[in-house]
């Protein structure tokens, strides 16, 4: 079965790991898509970098402040709209995105957030599973709506969380995780296995193995 890839527009405001990850199983023919453009709000964005060394298009939309915010959220639809995509993916963008792109984009926006949501919501979610003494942590990919990571859950993965973890090091295990689950449920919604319009969530026939929450996901002590 020949599948056409979809064109993604990923957001987002920081290193760039899972748009490299996401970049490498899209050469590496993992999965199904293409980067039509990356769009931060930052300036000094390292992710901004990464895609224009690998020739993506880019996309500045600075925020100006809150006074400037309902005038941002516009534009910042504008800039994504321009590029036509059949979804957004939210790559550690750090601003809570607002209601033009929400819901011109409704059930085409997805995010990935390093806890298992419905724990840990926000931009500390580390620091607050390690604070709170959580034995098992991991990352979440999800629908965005209005609220803040409270979306529809598309797939999660597990990693144990260690005694002596920071927030630090306990981000550095989930990473990697994100790394294997944001390209598999984009994969996922390129070839149909997956709708986000209405989500479809018929239990594990439609979420890769990996994906799930399950022991034998879970990272063995070395
Ligand atoms: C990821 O951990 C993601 O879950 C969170 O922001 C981080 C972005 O990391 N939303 P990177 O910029 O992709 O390395």
């Amino acid at each position: 079965m020949t599948v056409s890839p979809i064109d993604v527009v990923v957001l987002a405001s920081g290193r760039g790991s899972n748009l490299r990850a996401l970049s490498d199983a899209i050469d590496g023919g993992r999965c199904h898509a293409r980067i039509a453009a990356v769009v931060s709000d930052r300036a000094s964005a390292p992710a901004l970098e990464l895609a224009a060394g690998r020739g993506l298009a880019t996309e500045l939309v600075p925020f100006r402040g809150r006074a400037e915010r309902p005038r941002w959220d516009v534009e910042l639809l504008e800039t994504v709209r321009k590029h036509d995509p059949a979804l957004v993916v939210l790559a550690g963008f750090m601003r809570i995105v607002g209601t033009p792109l929400i819901q011109y984009y409704a059930r085409h926006i997805i995010n990935v957030h390093p806890s298992l949501l419905p724990a840990f919501p926000g931009a500390h979610a580390c620091a607050e599973a390690v604070e709170r003494g959580v034995r098992i942590s991991g990352c979440t990919v999800h629908v965005v709506d209005e609220r803040v990571d409270a979306g529809p859950i598309i797939a999660q993965a597990a990693v144990p969380v260690h005694p002596q973890d920071d927030a630090e090091s306990l981000h550095d295990r989930i990473r990697p995780r994100e790394h294997r689950l944001l390209p598999d449920v984009i994969d996922r919604i390129a070839t149909g296995d997956l709708s986000l319009s209405p989500l479809r969530l018929d239990g594990p026939v439609s979420i890769p193995d990996e994906a799930l929450v399950s022991p034998s996901f879970l990272e063995r002590e070395p």
